[in-house]
Parts: structure tokens; C-alpha cells; sequence
């Protein structure tokens, strides 16, 4: 059936969908729906500016349609628009990788600030590549490996590497854990100055659970961190200090919840200046330890 309603500037489609939005709790209304009437006509806030009383076409109304009924039923505004700013820089994100959290920034801090001349630096489960790519665009001198169990993840990671100018200084390698690195028997496995994890650490049972922009939208393998949700904590933790270099930093983003149990593993596997991070919001973030000299 032909769609009759009036034809709308993006001005007004900005108001009506903040009004949507709002009226439905959705927080940050007035963002989203200013991120979407840009993100349809592919402008920036000073274009939508200048441009905010033009008649959207039929067809931009029509994706608008769609952005806004799948808003309402719970997607992420990133999800729908394909891309997520994560550190300063665009990622674009699909429904192969987790949609990248303003609360991982600190991890990318936290390396930084405490490893400035690190040159070498691995991501195990790198997803959208928010943590590698961020951090080897600001340490120009050091180069990367990015691991994910997922080969469509990794085909993201790739495409963010090369918009954002990292992808020479970026193997990407697939397969579990430090297994994606390769093991020849008895070749020394290849030591970095840092590695750094975001592994899945939800509960298998608390999946459910999860509010539904997460667990509708985010890729189960990206969550799902076994009964407890320390699985992947246990296995990096037993198997990072054979592929750091003496001194090498280990920096894992954790559950707020999970500081304690993460940082007795780090003790029992003999790593030092094991030190809990937290994140904007206070909460316990991050665990970071030093594999002994
Ligand atoms: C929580 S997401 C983190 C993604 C990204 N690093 C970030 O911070 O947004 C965890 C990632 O680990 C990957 N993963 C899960 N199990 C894995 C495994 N056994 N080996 C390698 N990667 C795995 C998932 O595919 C997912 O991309």
C-alpha cells in the first residue's frame, strides 16, 4: 500500500523520532534520533544543521520507518546504522562482533599510559579490533596481532584496520586462544609486551537474563563465558605467561563483579603488581598484572 503520511524535513523526522523514543524510556532519545537522521542522508551535525528543512526523500523516510521500529523493539542505534565510535575513531561493527563499550575504553588507557613503549602487543578475541586498532593508532611504533575464534569477526577487525590506517602493522589470526598463533612442538612461541583480553564473561545461565539489546544483538560466542563466566580467564591465565615477554603486561576486561576471583587466578599463576582498574563509572573494569622478570 502506498505510505500516505506527510513528507517530513529532518528536522521533523528528528523531533518525531526523539518523541518515539522517548515516550517508549529509551535514554539518550534525543541522540539517537539525531544519529540516525544524519546517518541517513550520510551527513554531520553541521550539515544536518544547514540542511534540517530539506524534505527527506521517499526512500530515507522509509529507511527511517524501519530504524525507528527496530529502535522501539530494542536494537542498538549502532547496530542499525553499522558503525560505533570506540576511542576517538569509527568502527564499523555488524552482528558478527560485539558492539564495542565506552567502558573498554579504559583498557586502551590503561595500556597507554602504562606501556608507551610497548612494540609488540596481542588481542586475544578482537571482535570489531576496538582494543588493537585503538591502541596501535596511538602507538605508531609497535605492531599487532589480533586473535578471534570467529573468522567473520576477524573480517571486521580487517576492514577497521584498513579504514583506520593500522592494517600494516596487523596479522590477524583465527582459532582459539593462543592455539590461532600456531605450535610447532618445540618452537618458542612468539613473546609480546602486552597482551590484552576482553574475553565473553557472562554466565552461561545469566544469558537470558541480559537486557535485550545485548542479548538479542551481541553474538553469543562474544558472551557466553561457561558456567561461572571465568572459563576463558582460566585458560588465557594459564597459558599467557609462556607468550610474554619478561615484565610483559597482561590486561583482561573483567565484570564488575569479577575482580576478586580474576586476580586470585593471576596470583596463583605467579604473575606481580597485579592492580584492579576501575572505569568511569567506578566500577572494577579492568585486572592488569606483570609476568615476573
Ligand atoms: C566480549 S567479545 C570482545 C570483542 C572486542 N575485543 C571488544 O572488546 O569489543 C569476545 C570476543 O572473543 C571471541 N572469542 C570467543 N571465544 C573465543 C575463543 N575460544 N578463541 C578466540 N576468540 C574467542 C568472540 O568471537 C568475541 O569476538
Amino acid at each position: 500500500m502506498a505510505d500516505r503520511s506527510p513528507a517530513l524535513s529532518y528536522r521533523q523526522w528528528q523531533y518525531e523520532l526523539s518523541q518515539a523514543f522517548a515516550a517508549a524510556d529509551i535514554d539518550n532519545s534525543m541522540l539517537d534520533a539525531r544519529v540516525l537522521v544524519t546517518a541517513v542522508n550520510r551527513m554531520t551535525d553541521t550539515q544536518l544543521a544547514v540542511h534540517g528543512d530539506d524534505i527527506v526523500p521517499p526512500a530515507q523516510s522509509h529507511q527511517l520507518r524501519l530504524w525507528r521500529d527496530a529502535r522501539l523493539a530494542g536494537a542498538p542505534v549502532s547496530r542499525l546504522i553499522g558503525h560505533r565510535e570506540f576511542y576517538g575513531l569509527d568502527f564499523k561493527i555488524n552482528h558478527h562482533v560485539l558492539d564495542p563499550r565506552p567502558d573498554s575504553e579504559t583498557l586502551v588507557d590503561a595500556v597507554l599510559a602504562q606501556k608507551p613503549e610497548a612494540r609488540s602487543v596481542l588481542d586475544l578475541g578482537t571482535g570489531s579490533g576496538c582494543l588493537i586498532v585503538s591502541i596501535l593508532h596511538h602507538l605508531p611504533n609497535a605492531c599487532g596481532v589480533a586473535v578471534d575464534k570467529s573468522s567473520a569477526a576477524l573480517h571486521v577487525a580487517r576492514l577497521n584496520a584498513h579504514r583506520l590506517s593500522v592494517r600494516s602493522r596487523l596479522a590477524l589470526r583465527q582459532g582459539h586462544w593462543f592455539a590461532a598463533l600456531g605450535s610447532n612442538l618445540g618452537d618458542k612461541p612468539p613473546q609480546f609486551d602486552v597482551i590484552v583480553s576482553n574475553p565473553p564473561y557472562i554466565a552461561s545461565h545469566e544469558i537470558a537474563t541480559l537486557k535485550v539489546n545485548v542479548r538479542d544483538h551481541d553474538p553469543r560466542l562474544a558472551l557466553d563465558g561457561g558456567a561461572d563466566g571465568l572459563r576463558d580467564y582460566r585458560h588465557i591465565i594459564a597459558k599467557a605467561g609462556a607468550y610474554l615477554k619478561p615484565a610483559g603486561g597482561l590486561y583482561f576486561e573483567i565484570g564488575h563483579q569479577q575482580a576478586d576471583d580474576v586476580v586470585a587466578l593471576m596470583q596463583r599463576s605467579g604473575y606481580e603488581k597485579i592492580h584492579v582498574i576501575r572505569d568511569l563509572a567506578g566500577l572494577d573494569r579492568l585486572v592488569a598484572a606483570v609476568k615476573k622478570k
